[in-house]
């Protein structure tokens, strides 16, 4: 029984529309009727600004770490990654926004940085990288969940590739429209 409402809890953490919440609360406006119409970080970097865009990536992130560590904080014999997987569903179709919500990536990186802080770290520096030298962040984030699972595959931990394989295909699946956008060159680039 605890198993299951533990389950539902990660689905809920993840289903905190940060972005909508910081876009109403802070500055009065729908983040869905502005730029990507995105419930994510960067939408918010790209409507509000660095503060607003900080404080909705880092709550997004927080969702993931935070639904991943239940199963210890609660003593259950579970992998952490299934709960994170959980709050990774809740953050792309939240019960609290319609069931439209982000694109699987910042919550995603949270559960990351709980279960596998080293792969973390490499592919935050994969990111940058990419973000620096492409200047799209969609691009920048598809190709690190790619890089995910090739590192995965040097890690020695058949469930984390499982999991993170299923994290790579939601982000790319997500991203379906920017993929068009890439295409057709009408993709934004970050501005430094
Ligand atoms: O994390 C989402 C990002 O990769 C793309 O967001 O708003 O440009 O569609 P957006």
């Amino acid at each position: 029984m605890l198993t299951y409402v533990l389950f539902a809890v990660a689905y809920l953490l993840g289903s905190i529309p940060f972005a909508l919440i910081v876009g109403k609360v802070g500055y009065g406006i729908d983040i869905r009727q502005h730029g990507s119409g995105n419930l994510g970080g960067t939408n918010t970097f790209r409507t509000l600004g660095k503060k607003a865009g900080f404080i909705v990536t880092i709550g997004d992130i927080l969702k993931g770490t935070i639904a991943a560590s239940l199963p210890i904080l609660f003593g259950l014999e579970w992998n952490p990654l299934w709960f994170g997987i959980a709050a990774v569903i809740g953050h792309m179709y939240p019960i609290f926004a319609n069931f439209r919500g982000g694109k699987a990536v910042a919550t995603s990186a949270g559960v990351l940085l709980f279960c596998q802080p080293f792969v973390f770290v490499i592919l935050l520096v994969v990111f940058l990288s990419l973000l620096f030298t492409t200047k799209y962040v969609s691009l920048s984030s598809i190709l690190t969940a790619i890089s995910g699972v090739i590192a995965a595959l040097f890690v020695d931990d058949t469930p984390f590739l499982i999991a993170i394989s299923v994290l790579a295909i939601f982000v790319i699946y997500r991203h379906r429209a920017n993929i068009s956008r890439i295409i057709n060159k009408t993709e934004p680039k970050v501005k430094f």
